[in-house]
């Protein structure tokens, strides 16, 4: 039997009809058996306070811990104002303190964006690539998915068209290759 590895899925939206928690769920879907995605929830953490670092947050523990033990982490997010969204930039800076013992030294990171705008979101995603590269991440570099258009990649009833369908299936099977890697 294949080993089991973790995905931490974190969804840089907090609306509750988004759509990229709808396309995060489609890959979510497409994993093989022996991977397992759980999600991270990021709405109610405090805003970090550098202040807080001497201090203990069950909230900030709770999440560097999930993030600490997944092998690695997936992130799909919109672009807010042609960046990554604050509550996404919270999470990615909860995770980086205390400073000696930032989850992201080489974790292995993943990231695709969605937008109903032509430029898919590429901004955070890039923006999300430049926080990662100095917190010594080991970012999936290729495919780049920065999925334009996004709403008409659904149907009706929310699912992925068949079409995004097919194009999401190289990303999906490149992250099951990186996350199963030794040398990534
Ligand atoms: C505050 C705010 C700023 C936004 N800025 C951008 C932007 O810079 N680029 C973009 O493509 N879409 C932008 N949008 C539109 C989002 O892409 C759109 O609302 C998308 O559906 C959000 O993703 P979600 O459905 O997963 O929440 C913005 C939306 C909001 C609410």
């Amino acid at each position: 039997m294949s080993t089991p590895m973790k995905i931490a899925l974190i969804i840089g939206s907090l609306r509750k009809a988004s759509i990229n928690r709808k396309f995060a769920a489609y890959i979510a879907s497409q994993m093989p058996k022996n991977v397992m995605v759980e999600e991270v929830h990021i709405a109610d953490l405090p805003l970090y306070n550098q202040d807080y670092d001497d201090t203990t947050i069950d909230s900030y523990e709770h999440v560097r811990q999930q993030l600490k033990a997944a092998d690695a982490v997936l992130i799909v997010t919109p672009e807010h104002n042609r960046t990554m969204p604050a509550a996404l930039k919270n999470v990615i800076d909860i995770a980086s303190r205390p400073y000696k013992d930032s989850v992201w030294r080489d974790k292995k990171v993943a990231v695709m964006t969605a937008s109903p705008s032509n430029y898919g979101g590429i901004n955070s995603g890039l923006d999300v690539h430049k926080s990662m590269q100095m917190l010594s991440a080991k970012m999936m570099i290729h495919p780049e998915v920065y999925l334009s258009r996004a709403t008409e990649s659904l149907n009706d009833d929310g699912s992925v068209t068949e079409r995004t369908q097919q194009y999401l299936q190289k990303f999906v099977n490149d992250l099951v290759a990186f996350v199963g890697s030794n040398d990534a």
